[in-house]
Formats: C-alpha cells, sequence, structure tokens
C-alpha cells in the first residue's frame, strides 16, 4: 500500500520521543510544496521541572494520557475528518524508549483503522525536514542540528535519502549543557530559553570560557565534532569559587557568556563544515536553534562566506508533530515505501536511517 500523491493529499504526524505530545497535520499543495495545517503540542514538561531532568516514566503515562485527545484536536484545528488523512508518520526513534512507543503504537492503530500508509521517520531528520514548511523546498543543506540529546553536523544532498554525519558531539548534547548550566545558575528546567532570556541583559565578554576542540591539535582529529562538558565543568567551578568567596553570582553575564561559548563553537565548526563542502546552504535545527544569539551569529559568519542560512521559527525548532508530518509528506511526495505494521520503535535509531521498517 502506497500513499497517494496527488495534491491535497494529507499526512497526520505523531511525535513523542521526549517529553512533548505533538500532533501536526500538513497537506500537500499543487506546486509541490507542503501547508501546514495545524500543529498542536501537549508538554509534561512541568512534571519534569522539579526533578531537573525528563523522568522516562513520568513522560510515557503523560503521553498515554494526551495522545487521544492531541490527535482530535489537530483533526479540528486542521477542519479535516479521520477519513480524510492519507498517511500517517511517527518518530520511530531516536528517543526514549518508552515515550517513542506510546507514539508507534497510536500510529499503527490509527494508520490501521483509517487503513492509510505508515512510516515510522527518524526524529532528527523530521528536525531538518521542518523548515520546508516555512521555507519551501530543501536544496541540498548542510544542517546543524542541536537539540537536548543531539548535536551534529550533516551533509544532507538530499531530505529523503541518506545523510551523511560529518561531526557530533563527543559527550554533552548542546541542550544539555544549557540545562545543566541553568541548573548550576539556578534556572528552571529546561535551561535554554531561561539562559536566552537570562544573556539578553548580561556581558558575553564577562568570562571567557572554554571552546571545546577549538586548539589546534584537537581540530586534526575532531575537525567538526563538539565537546561541552568541559565548559559546563568551568561555569560550575567559576561559579563555585563566587559562592564560596560570599560575592552574589552575576547570573546574567554567566549566561551571556557560556551562552557566547556554545554558539561561537557551533557556528564556527558549521559554517567551516559548509564552506569546506561546498555547500551553500546552512540550515540550523532541534531546539537549541530556537537560541536568539546562535541565530544571529550564524547569519553574521556564513553572510561572510558567502553561505545562506535557513532556520524555522523558535515553535518549530522544539519538537513538534509538524516537523513529522513534514517528512511523512515527503516520503508520501517521493512514493518511498511504507513501514510495516509490526514497526519497532528504536531508540537509538541512527541518523542515516530517515525511515524506519
Ligand atoms: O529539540 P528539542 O525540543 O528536544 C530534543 O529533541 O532534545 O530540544 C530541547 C532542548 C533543551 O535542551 C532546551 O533547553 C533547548 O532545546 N532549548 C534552547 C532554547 N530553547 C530550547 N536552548 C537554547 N536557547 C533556547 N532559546
Ligand atoms: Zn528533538
Amino acid at each position: 500500500m502506497t500513499g497517494r500523491t496527488e495534491p491535497g493529499t494529507i499526512v497526520l504526524g505523531i511525535e513523542t520521543s521526549c517529553d512533548e505530545t505533538g500532533v501536526g497535520v500538513v497537506r500537500l499543495d499543487d506546486r509541490g510544496g507542503v501547508e501546514l495545517l495545524a500543529d498542536e503540542i501537549a508538554s509534561s514538561v512541568e512534571q519534569h521541572a522539579r526533578f531537573g531532568g525528563v523522568v522516562p516514566e513520568v513522560a510515557s503515562r503523560a503521553h498515554l494520557q494526551a495522545m487521544v485527545p492531541a490527535v482530535h484536536r489537530a483533526l479540528a484545528t486542521a477542519g479535516v475528518r479521520a477519513r480524510d488523512v492519507d498517511a500517517v508518520a511517527v518518530t520511530a526513534g531516536p528517543g526514549l524508549a518508552g515515550a517513542l512507543l506510546v507514539g508507534v503504537a497510536a500510529a499503527k492503530a490509527y494508520a490501521a483503522a483509517w487503513d492509510v500508509p505508515l512510516f515510522g521517520v527518524n526524529h532528527l531528520a523530521a528536525h531538518v525536514a521542518v523548515d520546508t514548511l516555512q521555507n519551501g523546498p530543501l536544496p541540498p543543506c548542510l544542517a546543524l542540528l542541536v537539540s537536548g540529546g543531539h548535536s551534529s553536523l550533516l551533509d544532507v544532498p538530499d531530505l529523503a535519502g541518506p545523510v551523511t554525519p560529518l561531526g557530533a558531539t563527543i559527550d554533552d548534547a548542546a541542550g544539555e549543557a544549557f540545562d545543566k548550566v541553568a541548573r548550576i545558575l539556578g534556572l528552571p528546567f529546561p535551561g535554554g530559553p531561561h539562559i536566552d532570556r537570562a544573556a539578553r541583559s548580561g556581558s558575553s565578554v564577562f568570562l571567557d570560557f572554554p571552546r571545546g576542540l577549538t586548539s589546534r591539535r584537537d581540530l586534526e582529529r575532531h575537525r567538526f565534532d563538539f565537546s561541552f562538558s568541559g565548559l559546563k565543568t568551568a561555569v560550575a567551578r567559576w561559579v563555585e569559587a563566587r559562592e564560596r568567596s560570599g560575592e552574589p553570582v552575576p547570573v546574567d553575564d554567566v549566561a551571556a557568556s557560556f551562552q557566547e561559548a556554545v554558539c561561537d563553537v557551533l557556528t564556527r565548526k558549521a559554517v567551516e563544515a559548509a564552506a569546506s563542502e561546498g555547500i551553500e546552504d546552512l540550515l540550523i535545527g532541534g531546539g537549541v536553534a530556537a537560541n536568539s544569539r546562535l541565530r544571529v551569529l550564524c547569519e553574521e559568519r556564513a553572510a561572510r562566506r558567502g553561505i545562506r542560512v535557513r532556520v524555522p521559527r523558535p515553535g518549530l525548532c522544539t519538537d513538534n508533530g509538524a516537523m513529522v508530518a513534514a517528512l511523512g509528506s515527503e516520503m508520501v511526495a517521493r512514493g518511498r515505501r511504507p513501514s510495516a505494521l509490526d514497526l519497532p520503535a528504536d531508540s537509538s535509531l541512527p541518523v542515516t536511517s530517515v525511515l524506519a521498517w
């Protein structure tokens, strides 16, 4: 069974890899583009905040409760009936195993009940695909994917085809570093948006924090890799010393200096990778792509090298169902073979597998 690909084809996407239950609905338009009809999100983030990180069991239970109402809301917002849906896409991995299972089970049930094809897609590729909803068809691009679980540089010649990883974090993900440093500074979870906000009234040159894997020696072996755990430790040590001395911690300045160190390395390596691969479009995706400083610095540095930057609006950067529907619609439009109904959830699905069976 393959999906209908004529204009008007409607794809419903389900995302449950972490703490957001996302259901998106898109429609293929008659110019080969995709139109976003609905993007419903139910987040369990507040239930995790007091633990300082996502608790997998709590996330799974929240997905179970939120799933069916979110699907109903998405269909109502999109103004489509269940029988109008032509294909169901779902995040098959990577992510939290129990959380993924809820979405995959729901997607199978809807696909079977509605008798439409099922596409199990890669969460990271979906973070790239979401850009098409805002900026149109994607040319071959270099993708900087920065989220709570991943920080990668990917060569993406074609959204529906294999991607080549050029580099990745060797320890913490960029979003993880934001979350851990926020905790050190007494800011709420998830820390990224709070650091972003605090940094606006701080000085980015207050402290010169280390830039991981940028020394000449590191660049030989880890040219396009990242490391943020040394930076996080440097922030922790500085804050501890300050507290011991009895002086107040200038939260805004530390946040701005930390954020600058992360954004400096991410943008420097991303622009360098695009330039060295001869790729003219640089896409930023994932939750950390919502960061205001990252967006500005990336634009500045890319422009100097003649590279165009594509970045979705912040609400599409963090996890959502629209991104899954966007990648699913790409699979339908290309006539890709759907996943089987016994599709497993794969918590460590490699970034090279855009589609899962
Ligand atoms: O993509 P995402 O929603 O979930 C994962 O797939 O991990 O990313 C979540 C991460 C969190 O670590 C969060 O702190 C970070 O994205 N984040 C930000 C911002 N908004 C979200 N980091 C920096 N600045 C932001 N404005
Ligand atoms: Zn994500």
